[in-house]
């Protein structure tokens, strides 16, 4: 049975969204490259690859998936079943900011409702959306493993723990210029 599982030969297929793939810079592909070489399977590299093609585009956006399902050797459906599984991937344009706000138990106890009703409040959006402006981008996620410091949100890869509404106050009125 096992070498049934083990010799289901390459995954590979030839896939179409209507778009053409990605290109990147010789330095992007560079680095794309070192990542590949780190790991006897290709599709190994997923996670790192990922990074990349979103830093570069934003988001995973049809061209990027593309691109990734080529390098990697994969379906496209593989590439998808791993970026929905990540709340730091991201399938759709998220504004410049990414406020996560954790909701899990001990953030839930410490306050995560008052806090995430503050910013829904502040920022006239719910949960899921993106000001008009594309600044902001509300998202509420599992633990973020700062539970000592609850309630707390991760805004884009920076934790804020320890929040009080005057607290978020001061964190995005810092934010409104920049
Ligand atoms: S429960 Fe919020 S960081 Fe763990």
């Amino acid at each position: 049975m096992s070498s049934q599982l083990v010799n289901i030969g390459p995954l590979s297929q030839p896939v179409s969204l209507g778009v053409e793939p990605a290109t990147f810079s010789p330095e992007v592909e560079a680095e794309i490259d070192r990542h590949l070489a780190k790991y006897p399977v290709a599709r190994s590299a997923i996670l790192p690859l990922m990074f990349i093609v979103q830093r570069e585009r934003g988001y995973l956006d049809p061209p990027g998936v593309l691109y990734l399902a080529n390098r990697l050797k994969v379906r496209v459906t593989d590439i998808w079943e791993v970026a929905t599984f990540y709340s730091m991937i991201h399938t759709e344009p998220i504004g410049k900011y990414h406020i996560q706000v954790c909701k899990t138990l001990s953030c839930k106890i410490m306050g995560e409702g008052k806090i995430t009703e503050h910013i829904c409040n502040k920022l006239a959006i719910k949960p899921g959306e993106t000001t008009p402006d594309g600044k902001f981008t509300l998202s509420l996620v599992e633990c973020l493993g700062s539970c000592g410091t609850a309630p707390m949100f991760q805004l884009n890869f920076d934790y804020h723990e320890n929040l009080t509404p005057a607290k978020v106050d001061e964190i995005l009125d810092s934010l409104t210029n920049v």
